[in-house]
């Protein structure tokens, strides 16, 4: 990839979209190439063979899908499903069509198995049923992974990269009540109960679940890694994760620290847990040269900067 390489970010407003646009600009790309959603529906073919026929990206990073917590994914999976699959197909036949070097696609952990033993191997692909609330969107995500390798497989070379991060968050992210995931909902909780000076928060089950948390741009310098190192990798899919997890308990005890909330914790405990462990297996990346380098607090402290000082943040 050149400084000054065609390069289009689909999905640039969003958490990662945002992450990579800003990291490449800093490594001196010069010639990022973004879109908004308003002129660029991506879930119409025609529109992005039109757009990829006029631009030629030489490289695409697919940052564009529909992504929501449980309630959004259990209310709309036919949407979830349709929207996902048609972004991500249009996007591979036109990157085909007009010669792309090299995508790269983002699967998610949540195509592993409801009751994957942990960490979670890349071989635990569809070794046992999904959680059932996020079934469409594993769904797409599944089809993704497995269209990279078959235009690979077909068409030779490896013009599709597959990325599996785990859970992110950062600048950008989704804080709004029905649509956040975990770390950016309990952010926004703790803000507002800051603000409300509430005596107290009360948080779902026991908190020891453990969960893997991943800032946006360690997961963009991951993508800008796999185009650079695409020589090294083979035609399959590469989990991306920091190899650490944290309990529900810590995360809630940092973002007590990070937003300067002054209650005290509580936990209802006859709600339920969820999965005990989700936490990802990167060793195949990792092994590659590649590692994220931000701990988690300062990750939680640049994000809770961003959500002050952002007036547009998604609430
Ligand atoms: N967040 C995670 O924890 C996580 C983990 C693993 C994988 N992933 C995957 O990584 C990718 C990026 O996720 P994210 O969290 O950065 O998502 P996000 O913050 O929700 O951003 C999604 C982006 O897609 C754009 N978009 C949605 N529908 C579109 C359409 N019809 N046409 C054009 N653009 C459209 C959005 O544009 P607007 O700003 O106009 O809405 C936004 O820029 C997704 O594929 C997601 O599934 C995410």
């Amino acid at each position: 990839m050149q400084k000054n390489s065609r390069i289009y970010i689909a999905g640039h407003t969003g958490l990662l979209g945002s992450a990579l646009v800003k990291k490449l600009e800093a490594y001196g790309y010069t010639n990022i190439i973004t879109k908004p959603r308003a002129n660029l529906d991506l879930t119409v073919q025609s529109v992005v063979d039109a757009f990829f026929k006029e631009t030629t990206p030489e490289y695409v990073f697919i940052a564009a899908g529909l992504t929501g917590g449980i309630i959004a994914n259990k209310t709309y999976p036919a949407t979830f499903l349709h929207t996902n699959i048609s972004m991500q197909d249009n996007i591979f036949e036109a990157a085909m069509k007009h010669n792309t070097k090299h995508a790269v696609f983002y699967g998610s952990s949540c195509v592993y198995p409801r009751e994957c033993p942990q960490p979670m191997k890349e071989d635990h692909l569809m070794t046992g049923p999904v959680e059932v609330t996020s079934e469409a969107y594993a769904a797409a995500k599944f089809a993704g992974l497995k269209a990279c390798k078959a235009y690979n497989n077909q068409f030779g070379g490896l013009r599709f990269i597959a990325l599996v991060p785990n859970s992110m968050y950062g600048p950008n992210d989704n804080f709004s009540i029905e649509n956040s995931h975990v770390l950016s909902a309990l952010m926004r909780r703790f803000h507002d109960a800051k603000v409300e000076a509430k005596p107290s928060i009360t948080l779902w089950g026991t908190g020891s679940p453990r969960r893997e948390f991943i800032f946006c741009s360690d997961v963009a310098e991951a993508s800008i890694f796999a185009v650079k190192n695409a020589g090294s990798l083979e035609n399959t899919f590469y989990n991306i994760g920091t190899g650490a997890d944290c309990s529900i308990k810590e995360l809630a005890e940092y973002m007590k620290e990070v937003t300067g909330f002054k209650g005290s914790l509580e936990w209802d405990t006859s709600k339920p847990d969820g999965a005990p462990k989700k936490l990802l297996d990167s060793k195949r990346f990792l092994s590659l040269g590649w590692k994220a380098e931000t701990k988690l607090l300062d990750g939680l402290k640049t994000t809770y900067e961003w959500f002050l000082s952002s007036a547009d943040k998604r609430l």
